[in-house]
């Protein structure tokens, strides 16, 4: 893989929509799904993430808080361009969303992962917890969990609090 890999979350209007017609490509279009059955009611309140290569967008996931209370997220949409699979650019956005997670001060992150991505977030420290949903009649799906560590949090806590003091 040759150039420069960015993660970042879209800006742009173009940037948008080039990532919605990845998810659409990825997660629904092998499953006759129509254009639009990618988005969904969160959008405009969820953070989304790009992987950039060369300025061109080849991965993205999207964060979603679920619970405000008990500092609970969601991983969806998750989908990377499939000449660029199995290359780091999924464990790059994953990182990312941890990252971002651990700064809100979130304690878990929940997902629904195909079966065939379950292996992908084990590396990334997620557990099965159970069942997920039975997605187009065929895909299926176990809901996967992952607890930061009181560690992490800490940290976190404490980067917050310094540049609080600093600004
Ligand atoms: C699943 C997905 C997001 C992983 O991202 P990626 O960039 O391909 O993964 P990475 O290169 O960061 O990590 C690779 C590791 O994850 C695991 N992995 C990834 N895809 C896998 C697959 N299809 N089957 C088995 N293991 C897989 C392996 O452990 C792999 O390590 P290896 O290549 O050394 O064996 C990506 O392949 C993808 O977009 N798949 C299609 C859409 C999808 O299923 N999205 C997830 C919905 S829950």
């Amino acid at each position: 893989m040759e150039g420069i890999l960015i993660i970042r979350q879209p800006i742009t209007h173009e940037e948008f929509e080039a990532m919605y017609d990845l998810r659409w490509r990825i997660l629904r279009a092998p499953w006759n799904q129509p254009k639009g059955s990618e988005r969904d009611e969160w959008e405009t309140k969820a953070s989304h993430f790009i992987a950039l290569l060369n300025d061109k967008i080849i991965g993205t996931a999207r964060l979603q808080l679920i619970n405000q209370d008990a500092k609970i997220g969601q991983v969806r949409y998750l989908a990377i361009e499939t000449i660029f699979q199995r290359k780091g650019i999924g464990g790059k956005l994953i990182e990312a969303i941890h990252l971002t997670a651990t700064n809100r001060f979130l304690n878990h992150l929940v997902l629904n992962a195909r079966e065939h991505a379950v292996k992908f977030f084990e590396k990334h420290g997620y557990k099965v917890v159970g069942e997920g949903p039975l997605l187009f009649g065929s895909i299926k799906h176990k809901k996967m969990l992952i607890k930061f560590a009181r560690g992490d949090l800490r940290m976190q806590e404490i980067i917050h609090n310094l540049k609080q003091s600093l600004t």
